[in-house]
């Protein structure tokens, strides 16, 4: 038998079971996967609650839970190449990571080789993140001497994005709760709060002014940054729907460079990125991991451990 975390509708509040399910078997052109960590983001608890976010997913119910996970391949099947038992490896499985076992096609999902140096619980939260935090900096197109506003900086995006804009040279205005700004200062940003005012906040840390604006959690930043003169084409959101105010640009994991993965994970790996994991839990309490994450002030990463 085989560990599963099942929902059975999609609904709020949530109710997830943790089940013993016959074991998954590898068919050909894929590999089954021994999941040892599963990190969570905010698009599980919305898919799993939010009715017209599961179809816009094609996730209905009953179903699993979870995206992003690591560990490693116990089975493989006919006519796969590239890939052999106990490769550690990580990746994407919509609303079926949390689980012992998820089985992939090599061909199709979305798999990655884990590299030398890197947790399972480090690989195991970076699908997402790491995808839509390249995608958001390739956006705005951050280099040395810019000056760059990221909103939401402390979470599970946000604190990748940080760094690689640091990485690149520019300076980086990150907003966060008051909690989080030492936690930001160490990651090579300068912190200021979120909320009403920010414009201002923002002109007196950057008397130079903001070349481009990354929003991680909605307009708010947007509309700073807009405030402050940043060019649209230089100010991207994530969290604001396809149409954001202001012409700024709306981007996603989606539209992340194909070696984004393999670089963010290489760059931990190596000690050049840090991925704070701020709670890890035992399977076992995926409901109190789900409502950390959900509350909305991780800092970093929440993972499931299985
Ligand atoms: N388009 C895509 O492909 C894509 C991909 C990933 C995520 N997203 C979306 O982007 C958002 C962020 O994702 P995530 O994984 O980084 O989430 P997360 O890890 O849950 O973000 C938590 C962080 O949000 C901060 N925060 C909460 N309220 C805030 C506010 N009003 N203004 C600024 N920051 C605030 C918190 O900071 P404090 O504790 O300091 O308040 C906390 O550190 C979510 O809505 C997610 O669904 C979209």
């Amino acid at each position: 038998m085989s560990t599963f975390v099942q929902q059975l509708e999609i609904a709020d509040p949530i109710v997830l079971d943790v089940i013993d399910r016959p074991e998954p078997h590898a068919g050909p052109g894929q590999v089954r996967v021994r999941v040892r960590a599963a990190g969570l983001n905010p698009v599980d608890w919305k898919v799993a609650s939010i009715p017209a976010a599961a179809a816009r997913y094609g996730v209905s119910a009953p179903t699993g839970f979870g995206h992003d996970f690591a560990g490693e391949i116990d089975e493989v099947g006919a006519d796969v190449e590239g890939f052999t038992i106990g490769d550690r490896v990580f990746g994407g499985a919509r609303a079926r990571a949390v689980a012992e076992h998820v089985v992939m096609t090599v061909a199709t999902d979305l798999l990655v080789r884990t590299p030398e140096g890197l947790s399972d619980e480090a690989a195991g939260a970076l699908s997402i993140a790491a995808r839509t935090a390249d995608a958001a900096v390739t956006t705005v197109g951050a280099s040395a001497g810019d000056t760059v506003l990221i909103g939401g900086a402390a979470g599970g995006v946000g604190v990748l994005a940080v760094q690689l804009v640091v990485a690149a040279g520019a300076k980086v205005i990150a907003t966060a709760s008051e909690s989080n700004h030492e936690f930001l200062r160490d990651l090579g940003a300068i912190p200021t709060t979120y909320g009403d005012g920010l414009a201002d906040r923002v002109r007196a840390l950057a008397p130079g002014g903001v070349d481009a604006a990354i929003d991680l959690q909605g307009t708010d930043t947007v509309l700073a940054a807009l405030d402050l003169g940043v060019d649209p084409a230089r100010i991207a959101t994530i969290a604001a729907g396809p149409n954001p105010p202001g012409g700024a640009v709306a981007t996603g994991g989606g539209q992340a460079a194909p070696d984004a993965l393999d670089r963010i994970a290489q760059a931990i790996a190596e000690g050049r990125l840090t991925l704070p994991i701020e709670a890890t839990f035992p399977v076992e309490r995926i409901s109190d991991a789900v409502a950390l994450q959900r509350g909305g002030h991780v800092r970093g990463k929440v993972v499931v451990t299985v």
